[in-house]
């Protein structure tokens, strides 16, 4: 048997929506655990684009109420994080120009009018004349990196405990709670969270249906005067951090596992980029990256009871786990405290896919 640990709360991977989960649950004045099977934020939250966009017309309508919610939070969420870390984590951009096609437009309630050619150009002025129809929205950015920094820090400064490289062997009912094993401790808890990501289904608590979707991406160096916005359409995505380098995204894949970078991937993405915001074509080639999403069959996150007593699940947000990490760790900790959660959770139960 490993050291003997006492916890109120384990919670297993140590991205952003389990040790967002972790603060909050601190600042409720719980002792929270977060297991790490390999480096914190190195994974999902890492390899994130960093856009809010919460207002996105591809995102799945039922999931408007928290993405809202989320936005709301934000504010605060990035002031407690900085203040706890002492890191800064700037809002990079604060609009951003999306490409929409006409039936899409009509199908959408933003109720926004299209933006012109010559207002676009003005944030973007190497804009392609596509003849493409764009709107504006107030959305903004972030680096995920200034957060991959900050959280750990701002979780260690509350008084949690993050445990790197220390995977779930397993986690058993016990008296009142759970005792979870990992290769060098047994730990008691009131409760267990499962907040893995990709890999949550790997856990062995219920057949979750969590699929990896692969998402490959690029950054690239172009002046900060030539694109002051993110430009976004169906196929891609540019990025600017306002500091010479533009991240450009981002593929989706169904391949597993598998994280590799391939070459033609990218160069696809690039070219994609290229024909709106012909300078890519040219742009020097800083960096090339691969993460997975938690991919779920309806495109919504699962949030809510596992099927094991004294179990959560947190996970599934696909495209949207910066965004949604405030929202998810205020509900959570609000339904595991027995609280009304502030947005009905009820279309991401677990048990949806019993
Ligand atoms: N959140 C951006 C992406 O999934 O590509």
């Amino acid at each position: 048997m490993g050291r003997p640990l006492v916890a109120d709360i384990v919670i297993a991977g140590g991205g952003i929506i389990g040790l967002s989960l972790g603060l909050e649950l601190r600042q409720r004045g719980l002792s929270v655990i977060v297991l790490e099977r390999h480096h914190a934020m190195q994974a999902a939250s890492w390899a994130a684009g960093g856009m809010l966009a919460g207002r996105d017309p591809e995102n799945p309508p039922t999931l408007l109420p928290l993405l809202l919610r989320s936005l709301a939070l934000y504010p605060a969420y990035l002031e407690r994080m900085q203040a706890l870390s002492g890191d800064a984590i700037p809002v990079r951009t604060r609009r951003t120009l999306q490409q929409l096609d006409a039936q899409k437009i009509f199908a959408t309630d933003l109720n926004i009018p299209l933006a012109s050619y010559q207002e676009a150009q003005f944030m973007v002025p190497g804009l392609a004349d596509t003849g493409e129809k764009f709107i504006w929205l107030e959305e903004a950015s972030l680096d995920p990196r200034d957060i991959c920094r900050a959280l750990p820090v701002a979780f260690l400064a509350e008084k949690g405990t993050l445990l790197e490289g220390t995977p779930v062997l397993s986690v058993e009912q016990a008296k009142d709670g759970v005792v979870v094993e990992t290769p060098r401790e047994h730990i008691h808890a009131a409760a267990f969270v499962n907040c893995c990501g990709a890999w949550a289904g790997e856990l062995g608590l219920g057949g979750l249906p969590v699929e990896p979707v692969k998402g490959q991406m690029a950054t690239i160096a172009l002046a900060p005067e030539r694109l002051r916005c993110v430009l976004r359409t169906p196929e891609f995505y540019a990025i600017p951090r306002g500091d010479g380098r533009v991240a450009i995204g981002a593929t989706v894949e169904h391949a597993g596992f598998d994280q590799t970078i391939q070459e033609p991937s990218i160069a696809v993405l690039l070219r994609t980029a290229g024909e709106f915001l012909p300078e890519v074509n040219d742009a020097p080639r800083l960096e090339s990256w691969a993460g997975l999403r938690p991919g779920t069959p309806d495109g919504l996150p699962i949030l809510g009871a596992a099927e094991m007593e004294h179990c959560w699940h947190a996970t599934g947000h696909y495209r949207n786990g910066v965004l949604l990490a405030p929202a998810t760790a205020l509900v959570m900790t609000q339904l595991m405290l027995g609280e009304t959660p502030d947005v009905s959770l009820d279309v991401f139960a677990p048990s949806r896919f019993v």
